[in-house]
């Protein structure tokens, strides 16, 4: 590479799935991504994610470049904002639980049409501190999909519980039709998530859950603000749980999670379970872990939450301009939103046939593109004892085979949107 002038800098991090890739590590970029990725140790195969963690443009760059996700930029935009925020938590050191925490969940909550918000430090023990609130624990099924992030499986194994999963609709959302089928007198809780920001059937879901007398929490880690038949998700069912993962459609600058519940008993237990058990610094009621958001998170959400209905907006505006220009591409299986429905769009999913050559095809043209997820959770090598096979779920393994999520951070641009659905006909040649 010696003598040739860098077309930009890129960092490359790790994905939202928690697969780590050589952090802050910079490398020139020269021809295209492929050779990122190379240089990653990701291979010539362009499977990781690429984010824009402080890249620069090289002023002799021409080439559009177009990174999946794009957190630099939302950072820039607000960042005076951020950083007198962070400024005020340093200067008046109340670290933990500090007043941003408790305003951050009453505006949250307010947000979300739930009576109660309790933060913690990720969706992760969001969903297994819901659970425990629940008194799920070992003997007790839980009901949930396949095809989410690992998380929503792993809550239930982590309470010593036993996951039993149903497959899911052309919408990537649990399918009700077969919830009745894989239910026994051991099914304690349905976990439903709202896949890709898109609501899953809430009512029918409601229903057979309140016949069987068992609880509902909804995995809303990618949904904030999104709503099903006029109610916004995590106000549903007993429980919501959001992840502030910074890649989410309202992400704090690290780790953060949210739970929301109409019922001022759960929340009361959330909040012990959230504190080690804790009534008083010195009365422990109960065992557990340390689960509490920083304030200086929940004061950086403070912020974000300003700005969350306007990128959503804008989101949503991304997915009608793909819609638009991709629209008659018979290869290609593209989201839309039914009637009754607010999608958020945290990510934009299409399926299409040949997805590997088109995502590759798409990289070498300095496009960004992730598939969430590529291997479907009964298929983890951690699943291995639970006793599921391939074939168990055909939609959900039809859909891994060819799903792949587009750049839509609000922060994208309509000519880059253009330039992306340009190379997807040319691709196919339409
Ligand atoms: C559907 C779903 N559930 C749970 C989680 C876990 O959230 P976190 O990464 O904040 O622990 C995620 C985050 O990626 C998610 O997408």
């Amino acid at each position: 590479m010696e003598g040739q002038p860098p077309q930009s800098t890129v960092v490359v991090c790790s994905n939202e799935d928690g697969v780590t890739f050589p952090r802050q590590r910079e490398v020139v970029l020269t021809e295209s991504f492929a050779v990122v990725l190379q240089a990653s140790g990701l291979g010539g195969e362009p499977e990781g994610l690429l984010y824009h963690a402080g890249a620069q443009e090289h002023p002799g760059a021409t080439r559009l470049e177009i990174p999946y996700a794009n957190l630099a930029a939302q950072s820039a935009e607000i960042r005076g904002e951020l950083l007198e925020a962070i400024e005020r938590v340093l200067r008046g050191a109340d670290f933990i639980l500090g007043e941003e925490v408790r305003r951050f969940e009453l505006s949250f909550a307010e947000l979300c049409g739930a009576r109660f918000a309790v933060t913690v430090n990720s969706g992760t023990d969001a969903l297994v501190l819901a659970l425990r609130a629940l008194g799920v624990g070992p003997g007790d099924e839980v009901v949930t999909v396949p095809n989410s992030f690992v998380a929503t499986t792993s809550c239930i194994v982590m309470v010593g519980a036993r996951p039993v999963f149903v497959d899911v609709r052309s919408d990537y959302n649990l399918d009700p039709a077969q919830l009745e089928r894989v239910m026994t007198p051991r099914t304690k809780a349905i976990l439903p998530v709202h896949l890709t920001g898109r609501p899953a059937d809430m009512d029918p879901i409601m229903a057979l859950a309140k016949a069987r007398r068992v609880a509902v929490v909804e995995d809303a880690a990618q949904a904030v603000l999104a709503e099903y038949r006029g109610r916004k998700v995590g106000s549903i069912g007993a429980i919501g749980c959001f992840s502030l993962h910074p890649l989410k459609t309202l992400g704090a600058c690290g780790d953060a999670g949210v739970l929301t519940t109409q019922d001022e008993e759960l929340r009361e237990r959330l909040l012990l379970l959230r504190n080690l058990g804790l009534r008083t610094r010195d009365d422990c009621t109960r065992w557990s872990g340390n689960s509490r958001l920083d304030t200086i998170q929940a004061a950086v959400l403070l912020v974000k939450l300003k700005y969350v209905h306007e990128w959503t907006e804008k989101r949503r505006a991304h997915a009608s301009l793909y819609r638009s220009a991709l629209n008659g591409i018979p290869e290609l299986d593209i989201p839309t939103d039914k009637p009754h429905e607010k999608a958020v769009y945290h990510t934009f999913v299409i399926q299409a046939d040949r997805r590997d050559d088109l995502k590759r095809y798409l990289a070498l043209r300095g496009i960004g593109t992730a598939v969430h997820y590529p291997v479907p959770i009964h298929l983890q090598s951690a699943a291995r004892d639970l006793g599921y096979h391939r074939g168990m779920f055909p939609v959900a393994e039809h859909q891994a085979g060819r799903i792949l999520s587009l750049p839509v951070y609000p922060e994208l641009r309509a000519d880059e949107i253009d330039h992306i659905c340009g190379a997807i006909h040319a691709f196919y040649g339409t």
